[in-house]
C-alpha cells in the first residue's frame, strides 16, 4: 500500500495558487485513493523566516484551518504539527550523519543565498544559519520516519525530495536495508498559477489573490488583474490572466461560454466581475469553514493532536529500527 506524506509550511496567507497548486490536488488525492495519509505543518522549516511568536502562532492557525476549511478529512490522513512528533528532531540527528555536506551546498534554497551573498559582494556565510543549510535532512526526516512512497510537491521541491532519496540509499546502503525510498509526486498542470500580472502568482511578486479574502477584497483583487487595453465590443485574445484565472474555477461548460463573451467581444470590466462570481460561488462554503475552524483554535489544536498520537507509533516504530540499525537501541520498544 502507498504512503503519501507532505508538509505545509506556516509561512504566510494562503493564495489561490497555493490552494491550486497545493492543497486541492492532495485533497483531490485523499478523496480518490485508499493510500495512508500524513498531512502536517512543518513548523519547525517554517523558522528558517518566521522568527516571530505571534506570526507563527497566527500562520499555523491559518494554514491548519485552510486545509480543513478545503475538505483535509481528519479520519482519513494524520494531520498534525511536525513540532508535536519529537521522534522526527532525533531522527533527523542520527540522518545528518548520512547528509554529506557536499550534497547541501548544492540545495537550491542555501545555494541561491549564497550565490547572492557573493552577488553583492558579501562574505558567503552572510545571514546563513544552520536551520537553512540543514532543512533537506529536516526534510528527509519528516518523510523517511513515516516510510513514505509518495511526497506531493511543487516542482520547487523537487530537489529535497531527491535529496531524502540520497540520504535514504546512503543509509540503506552502510547500515542495511532500513529505510523505504521515496519519489516525488509532481502535479504538473498546476505546477504554476498565474498571478494578477500573468506572472507566476507568488507572495514574492506581491500578485496573489488570498484564498479567503472577504468578498470585497476579492472583487478589489480581481479588479487588479493586468489586462490590454481592447476596449469593449473588441473581440478578446483567448490567452489572457483573467480566463486563466477563471479556467481554475469553471466547469467546461462555463469555461466554454466564458470564451464566447471574450471573443463576441465583452468589456474587461465586465470579464472581471465574472470571474469575480464565479470565483466567490465556489469559495463561499470553504471560506465560511474557514471561518469557523479559524474561530476555533481549540478544536484546530484537538485536531492536531489527535493526528500527532495516530503519527507517532509509526514514528516510535521506525526510529527504533533504524536505532537497531545503527547500534543504538534498547532491547524493548
Ligand atoms: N519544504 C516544503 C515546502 O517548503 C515543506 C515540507 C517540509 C515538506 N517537510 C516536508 C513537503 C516533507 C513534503 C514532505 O513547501
Amino acid at each position: 500500500m502507498e504512503t503519501i506524506l507532505t508538509g505545509v509550511k506556516p509561512t504566510g496567507i494562503v493564495h489561490i495558487g497555493n490552494y491550486f497548486g497545493a492543497i486541492k490536488p492532495a485533497i483531490d488525492l485523499m478523496n480518490s485513493s485508499n493510500a495512508k495519509f500524513y498531512f502536517f505543518v512543518a513548523d519547525y522549516h517554517a523558522m528558517t523566516t518566521i522568527q516571530s511568536a505571534e506570526l507563527m502562532k497566527e500562520y499555523t492557525y491559518q494554514i491548519a484551518s485552510t486545509w480543513l476549511a478545503c475538505g483535509l478529512d481528519p479520519s482519513k490522513v494524520c494531520f498534525y504539527r511536525q513540532s508535536d512528533v519529537s521522534e522526527i528532531f532525533e531522527f533527523s540527528t542520527i540522518l545528518t550523519n548520512f547528509a554529506p555536506k557536499g550534497l547541501l551546498n548544492r540545495a537550491h534554497a542555501y545555494k541561491a543565498h549564497v550565490e547572492e551573498n557573493t552577488k553583492k559582494g558579501l562574505d558567503s556565510d552572510e545571514g546563513v544559519n544552520m536551520g537553512l543549510f540543514g532543512y533537506p535532512v529536516l526534510m528527509a526526516a519528516d518523510i523517511l520516519l513515516f516510510n513514505a512512497t509518495k511526497v506531493p510537491v511543487g516542482l520547487d521541491q523537487k530537489q529535497h525530495v531527491e535529496i531524502t532519496r540520497d540520504i535514504a540509499k546512503s543509509f540503506n546502503s552502510k547500515m542495511g536495508k532500513t529505510l523505504i525510498v521515496p519519489t516525488e509526486l509532481i502535479n504538473k498542470e498546476v505546477a504554476t498559477i498565474v498571478g494578477l500580472d500573468g506572472r507566476k502568482m507568488s507572495k514574492s511578486y506581491n500578485n496573489t489573490i488570498k484564498l479567503f479574502a472577504s468578498e470585497s477584497e476579492l472583487l478589489s483583487s480581481i479588479k487588479k488583474i493586468v489586462t490590454d487595453s481592447r476596449l469593449p465590443g473588441e473581440p478578446k485574445d483567448i490567452n489572457n490572466t483573467i480566463y486563466t484565472i477563471y479556467k481554475l474555477f469553471a466547469t467546461a461548460e462555463e469555461c466554454k461560454s466564458f470564451e464566447k463573451d471574450l471573443l463576441d467581444g465583452i468589456g474587461w470590466g465586465d470579464a472581471k466581475i465574472k470571474l469575480f462570481e464565479l470565483a466567490n460561488k465556489k469559495l463561499q462554503p470553504m471560506r465560511k469553514k474557514y471561518e469557523y475552524y479559524i474561530n476555533n483554535p481549540m478544536e484546530v489544536d484537538r485536531i492536531l493532536e489527535e493526528g500527532a498520537l495516530k503519527a507517532r507509533p509509526t514514528a516510535k516504530e521506525t526510529l527504533h529500527r533504524v536505532k537497531c540499525a545503527i547500534g543504538i537501541n534498547k532491547t524493548k520498544l
